[in-house]
């Protein structure tokens, strides 16, 4: 009898695994296919890879002959480049092995159903065997959603076949301007395919306050992805040279024959077949029903990560995870959701974390906002990377940072300073007093946080107020 079993390795599933194990508690972890989930092997690693190893040669090509560099001969080497990638990936899947041996755990490969409120059935190539726990924690992850419209192919592809070309397409439509699309549209487009993203909604990024999605819109443009909002597809098809989309666009019907069409229109929860029938609530969309502590309508089932409520992030997941296990041992831990950061890995980034300005007027929050650009940041232009800027908002009665959101260089590690800030309720006031390094593109967030109060040195002040 296992203390917990686990079903599914991805950040949710091993770091869940590894807390139990450190408790010193018996744990299996049950596994289909991929050690590490989706984020290790065909998600996050992968992508990031990929999108640095673009950036790169886009810098090569676009950037160094600025700084005096002559770079008239760089070639690409796609093979290498995606050699790299799955290298990377092997070398972090590996690091979930060990770290499975030396905690020991037990890596079960094969596909589980939960039969009973401490039963898993498990299937393998051997057969199929009974495994009991005291507790199970659901951990299956996600995959990415599919249109009526257009089936995955061999180039209609999802986030997935995206990572694996082995050439750069000409020309390629991405289906989704959200984060997946604009990361892999960003990526191949670097590499000289002639990107169009076509969105559903009218409105860019959504989730950022506007003053950010019409920096980010700007600068996308300029970069060349071609971003159209208010599509409505009609049609996707593959055809013998590639594929046909046909889609509505302010009235008009445009037909495009992109080489390959990347859907990423969002991600669906791994919930089918999980559980006996009616064992544990699951929603119309797919999402396992739980309470703020990730526990399910049956007291010993857990559910963590993608397959429940709450944003589609890794460490989102993992710190479920965390919880779970801290709480089976009979500890209180509890999560803060209202504080967890999002990263678009573009370039420059795009982070953001806490309330925008919609649900500030929404929750009809009394707030101040703070805004710095890294135009006017001496280390951003330094290092040629001034496009964005850093925007913090602040309750105007306790002056407690409300929420922030950065476009530009190093965005996804200066937003980690204003999440560590929110969850110690640090006011805008404590965060400016603090001496910051210069030069450093930090110095962009402590203006942002005395643009708030009047008291920016390198802009000028919108209001003064001291
Ligand atoms: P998403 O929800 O971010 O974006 C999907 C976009 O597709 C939305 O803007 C939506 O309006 C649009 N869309 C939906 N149906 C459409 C249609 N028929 N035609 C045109 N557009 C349509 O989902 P995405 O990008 O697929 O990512 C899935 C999840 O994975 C997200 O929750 C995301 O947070 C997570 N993720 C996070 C990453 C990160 O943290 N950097 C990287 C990759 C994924």
């Amino acid at each position: 009898m296992y203390d917990i079993l686990i079903i599914g390795s991805g950040p949710a599933g091993y770091i869940a695994a590894i807390r139990a194990a450190q408790l010193g508690m018996k744990v299996g972890c049950i596994e289909r296919n991929l050690i590490g989930g989706t984020c290790l092997n065909i998600g996050c690693i992968p992508s990031k890879s990929l999108l640095d190893s673009s950036f790169k040669y886009y810098q090569l090509i676009n950037d160094y002959p600025t700084h005096g560099i002559d770079t008239k001969d760089v070639r690409l080497d796609l093979n290498m480049m995606m050699s790299r990638k799955d290298f990377i990936v092997n070398q972090l899947t590996e690091g979930v092995r060990s770290l499975f041996k030396s905690n020991k755990i037990d890596l079960i490969i094969g596909t589980a159903k939960i039969i009973g409120n401490s039963s898993i059935e498990l299937e393998t190539s051997e057969g199929a065997s009974v495994l009991e726990a005291k507790n199970i924690i659901i951990a299956t992850g996600s995959r990415s959603a599919e249109l009526k419209s257009a089936r995955i192919g061999h180039h209609i592809v999802d986030s997935e076949g995206a990572l694996k070309f082995q050439k750069v397409p000409k020309n390629i439509v991405v289906i989704g301007a959200g984060v997946i699309g604009l990361e892999l549209g960003s990526l191949w487009s670097r590499l000289g395919s002639k990107v169009t993203i076509l969105e559903a909604q009218k409105d860019f990024l959504p989730m950022l306050d506007q003053r950010i999605s019409r920096q980010v819109s700007r600068e996308f443009i300029k970069q060349g992805l071609d971003i159209k909002l208010s599509c409505e597809i009609l049609e996707v098809k593959e055809t013998n040279a590639g594929t046909e989309i046909i889609f509505k666009h302010n009235e008009e019907k445009i037909s495009l024959q992109p080489e390959k069409i990347i859907l990423a229109v969002g991600r669906k929860p791994n919930t089918e077949d999980l559980t006996t029938e009616k064992l544990i609530s699951i929603n119309q969309e797919g999402f396992i029903e739980v309470d703020e502590y990730c526990q399910t309508t049956v007291e010993n089932i857990w559910a963590i990560g993608d397959v429940v409520r709450g944003p589609m992030l890794a460490h989102k997941a993992s710190e479920e995870g965390v919880m779970v296990v801290e709480r089976i041992n009979g500890n209180k831990t509890t999560l803060c959701y209202d504080h967890i950061p999002n990263v678009i890995y573009t370039h420059p980034e795009i982070a953001w974390v806490g309330l925008n300005e919609a649900q500030l007027k929404e929750k009809k929050v009394d707030y101040k906002i703070g805004s710095f650009p890294f135009l006017a940041n001496g280390r951003a232009l330094a290092i040629g990377e001034s496009v964005g800027s850093v925007n913090i908002t602040a309750d105007k009665v306790t002056d407690k940072i409300l929420g922030m959101q950065v476009f530009g260089p190093s965005a996804s590690e200066i937003v980690q300073q204003g999440l560590i800030a929110m969850d110690n309720g640090v006011t805008s006031e404590d965060f400016s007093s603090s001496i910051v390094s210069h030069p450093t593109v930090s110095e962009a967030l402590r203006e942002a946080t005395l643009a708030m109060n009047g008291k920016a040195i390198h802009i000028q002040n919108r209001k003064k107020k001291f």
